[in-house]
């Protein structure tokens, strides 16, 4: 990689890097000016912030992804499956409502022809459940697709989708700086199933540590690909605080409690995805020098999540981060045949929002809500005045 250049103008960008050094690292999703308006959002990533690319889907699914076209999902707000992997509404959907731009519709949908009503210049999603940061190839090599990574969409795929979109966004390459520089752009959370698939199968987290250099070069090389185009905003989400995320207790007990945290969550897990959110924040920091001119704004989903683990009931959580409302795989549902959240049979609670945990992997739209108003607000760190054209949450 070639080294930073170093920028002269770099006075304004820089509350990044300060935040950066603060001790929590608790960076805020921040809006750069105070006039700017944007007007779609584009969006990258895997189940986080998918909004129904898998309805759309071509290949054969597993039964996991299959059962989030079933109800419950979707129940709380939509009050049908859209495909979304929660009870209602996902980060991208408060986003696009404090923004004021419409719920994002799917390529996949507008790609088949099937979605008819979509104006691609009030956004378009890519981002499809099962995606990987690192394209097929790696996962293929080492003898893991099908096996565990389902799909083939990975960020590299999308980027295409979004190339092969691109004429009908904007045609010449001014155009489309124009436009592209008044769109906001979300680059994840992507990354975080290339991690899970590999502790999955048995991946040590040692070994995992030296994926990350692949995973977040995958990552920069789009979000240069995009600002090359002509992208001006880039939202780019770290990884979820995953030693706390029901799946993972579940699936990778411990008998000694030293390897817990006051909050019941997986310490080396947590320090996983420290160390990989910061390994991120210092290449979006290399990529801010490289572009002073755009902004890229590192969104801290570990610790916007951290918060709702570590204090439920402030949050009006009332059960603990070993209960989810619908889950995957749980002991409760074991005398039933069917597996996952989304099939027939299975025990689901009554009132997701007082859960974090919706499926067992996805969290409930109350806990989206909670980390999205928190990145919006950021209570932690940044005094930074965030100002849209959306109304406030
Ligand atoms: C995955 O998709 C890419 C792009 O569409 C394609 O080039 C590649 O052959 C596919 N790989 C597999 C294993 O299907
Ligand atoms: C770009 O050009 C193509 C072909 O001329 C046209 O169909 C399309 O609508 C144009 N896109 C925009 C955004 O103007």
């Amino acid at each position: 990689m070639a080294k930073p250049a170093v920028s002269s103008s770099s006075s304004s960008r820089v509350w990044f890097l300060s935040v950066a050094a603060l001790i929590h690292m608790r960076t805020v999703l921040s809006f750069t000016s105070s006039s700017q308006c944007y007007t779609a959002i584009y969006s990258f990533g895997d189940s986080i912030a998918d909004t129904g690319n898998l309805n759309y889907d071509t290949e054969d699914l597993s039964p996991s992804l299959y059962a989030v076209l079933n109800p419950p999902y979707g129940e709380t707000f939509f009050h049908y499956p859209t495909g979304r992997f929660s009870d209602g509404r996902l980060i991208i959907d408060f986003l696009a409502e404090h923004i004021g731009v419409p719920l994002l519709k799917p390529y996949l949908g507008i790609k088949n022809g099937k979605i008819k009503d979509w104006n691609s210049l009030e956004g378009v999603n890519f981002a499809v459940g099962s995606a990987t940061a690192l394209d097929i190839g790696f996962f293929l090599d080492k003898g893991l697709y099908d096996v565990v990574v389902p799909t083939n969409y990975s960020l590299g795929v999308q980027f295409d989708w979004f190339l092969d979109l691109l004429p009908s966004i904007c045609n010449s390459s001014s155009g489309c700086k124009e436009v592209l520089g008044r769109s906001l752009f979300l680059v994840g959370e992507i990354g975080g199933n290339d991690f899970n698939y590999l502790f999955q199968l048995g991946t040590t987290i040692e070994e995992a540590r030296t994926y990350v250099p692949l995973v977040i070069n995958k990552i920069s090389w789009v979000i240069n690909k995009l600002i090359d185009l002509g992208a001006q905003t880039l939202v780019v989400p770290g990884n979820f605080a995953i030693g706390c995320n029901f799946f993972y207790l579940k699936n990778f007990p411990s008998r000694d409690l030293e390897d817990y945290d006051g909050s019941g969550c997986l310490k080396a897990f947590n320090n996983f995805a420290d160390y990989y959110n910061k390994q991120l924040l210092a290449e979006l920091n290399r990529l801010q020098e490289l572009h002073p001119d755009v902004n890229i704004i590192y969104a801290d989903y570990y610790h916007a999540s951290l918060q709702l683990y570590q204090s439920p009931s402030q949050f009006g959580f009332t059960k603990s981060i070993l209960d989810s409302c619908c889950p995957l795989m749980n002991a409760n549902n074991r005398n039933v045949a069917a597996k996952y959240c989304g099939e027939p049979g299975l025990i689901t609670c009554d009132d997701p929002s007082q859960y974090i945990s919706w499926d067992g992997v996805h969290l409930t739209e109350a806990a989206y809500k909670w980390i999205t108003k928190d990145l919006l607000q950021g209570p932690f760190t940044n005094p930074k005045i965030r100002v849209s054209c959306g109304s406030d949450m």
